[in-house]
């Protein structure tokens, strides 16, 4: 029997993770975060009700689930404060059902302040990050002289790291980028009293999973952006700092492989992407611009326009394989709804050459010019449609094509933002 479900984007992030885990979410004993942090946004709709969520993890919003941020989530203080608050002005109880690692990276102050001189010292080879410090906070981890969340509850081993670290950051914000520095007692003493309103939150992560799996639980692991914008595996440089694919959720979680017993993968009924980087399928025209307005494409985190384009399928047909997805979820095929004729990105020309799988080295995707293949679009609303049966004959053949386009099954499918409105063909948890 499923017990463990893992929820992925399979793009380039804003698939509609928030909006399944969070209906998943009902039927589950605890979800978690494994990955990125509050660069993510995930946008709940419920009896109408909008909520965004950046950090907690989506499943905040079911009363039963305990919720967990594991060590490979950056942590902004700041950030899970104002979330915290904000659910809780919303009669959310989040205190006693949220845990976090004490190996999460802390996102200091410093970091967003980098993030934000780097790229605008790169001028128009920025990468469009969210400006969140997530890069720089993941840097720290790596080059060993991160803050931990532990460290927050031993102020002597704080001021310790944070006299060396800071040194560092503050060097290369004044010499380097002619900013200035931060000052060490203010740093220090903002990040002891945030902290001190997290002290009773600190949870052994793995081992609260072991104890939770020991007991037959259902837990749902949420992923946060998507396959293209993993470090390893996506559109790199134009990627985020973390793996956002399926090894993430052992690493940043604290489980093995046998932890997970169904992959879905979210990928939207066409394509979007917000900051910079390539997007072989992206369009250009009033087409583009209707699906921008009629997916209210904003991204969640930043209010930036989204580009949208044309599904690719040769970029989900890896994601597929590279996450060894279970099943698809095919998220706002509403939006299609009226469009003429729909195109599938099913190869890529590279100079005059056919391929049908991802470039292997970066600067070729500048190059790419997508190949499609065309399938007749249909006028009828799907609307809120709950019934697969109800869905017009040319959305059927579309899901069907994206079956057998995209590498694996089609599950379940999002036909509008409300927690209602869905098609499941097959329950993950079935
Ligand atoms: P960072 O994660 O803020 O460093 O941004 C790096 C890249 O990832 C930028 O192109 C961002 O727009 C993108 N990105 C980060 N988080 C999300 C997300 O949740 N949705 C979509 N794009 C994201």
């Amino acid at each position: 029997m499923t017990k463990s479900i893992v929820v992925l984007g399979t793009q380039w992030g804003d698939e509609g993770k928030g909006k399944i885990v969070d209906l998943l979410a009902r039927d589950m004993d605890a979800v978690v975060r494994f990955q990125g942090g509050h660069n993510a946004g995930h946008t709940l709709v419920i009896d109408g009700h909008k909520t965004v969520l950046h950090l907690i993890p989506s499943g905040i919003l079911n009363q039963d689930a305990q919720c967990l941020i594991g060590n490979g989530v950056v942590v902004s203080l700041e950030a899970l404060k104002a979330e915290t608050e904000s659910l809780e002005s919303k009669g959310v109880n989040v205190r006693s059902r949220l845990g976090i690692s004490p190996a999460c990276p802390i996102i200091m102050p410093y970091h967003e302040l980098l993030d934000h001189a780097r790229e605008k010292a790169k001028g128009d080879k920025a990468i469009g990050t969210t400006g969140r410090g997530i890069g720089p906070a993941y840097e720290d981890k790596v080059s060993r002289r991160g803050i931990r969340f532990s460290d927050l509850y031993n102020p002597g081993l704080l001021a310790e790291k944070l006299e060396e670290t800071l040194d560092f950051h503050n060097f290369v914000l004044e010499k380097y980028f002619d900013m200035q520095g931060l000052v060490f007692d203010r740093v220090l003493d903002d990040a002891l009293q945030l902290g001190a309103c997290f002290s009773d939150l600190v949870t052994d992560v793995s081992g609260e999973l072991h104890r939770l799996r020991s007991e037959g639980k259902r837990i749902l692991y949420e992923g946060a952006q998507g396959s293209l914008l993993d470090i390893d595996h996506g559109t790199y440089p134009f990627v985020t700092s973390s793996n956002t694919t399926i090894g993430a959720v052992c690493t940043g979680a604290g489980v093995g492989p046998d932890a997970i017993d169904y992959v879905l993968g979210i990928t939207k009924a066409y394509t979007t992407r917000v900051g910079s980087g390539p997007f072989p399928t992206e369009l250009f025209d009033d087409i583009g611009a209707g699906i921008a307005k009629r997916g209210d494409e904003f991204g969640a985190t930043t209010g930036r326009p989204r580009r949208c384009g044309w599904l690719d399928a040769v970029a989900l047909r890896r994601a597929a394989h590279t996450n060894g997805l279970s099943g698809f979820c095919v998220t706002k095929l509403d939006v299609l709804d009226g469009v003429e004729t729909i195109k599938v990105g099913v190869a890529y020309r590279l100079n005059g050459e056919l391929i049908d799988v991802p470039p292997q080295n970066p600067e070729a995707w500048d190059h790419l010019e997508a190949v499609y293949e065309s399938f007749p679009g249909w006028q009828d609303s799907t609307r809120g449609i709950t019934q697969y049966d109800d869905l017009p004959a040319n959305a059927k053949a579309y899901i069907a094509a994206m079956e057998s386009l995209c590498g694996a099954p089609v599950h379940m499918i999002s036909t509008g933002p409300d927690r209602k409105e869905n098609i499941i063909l097959k329950h993950p948890l079935d």
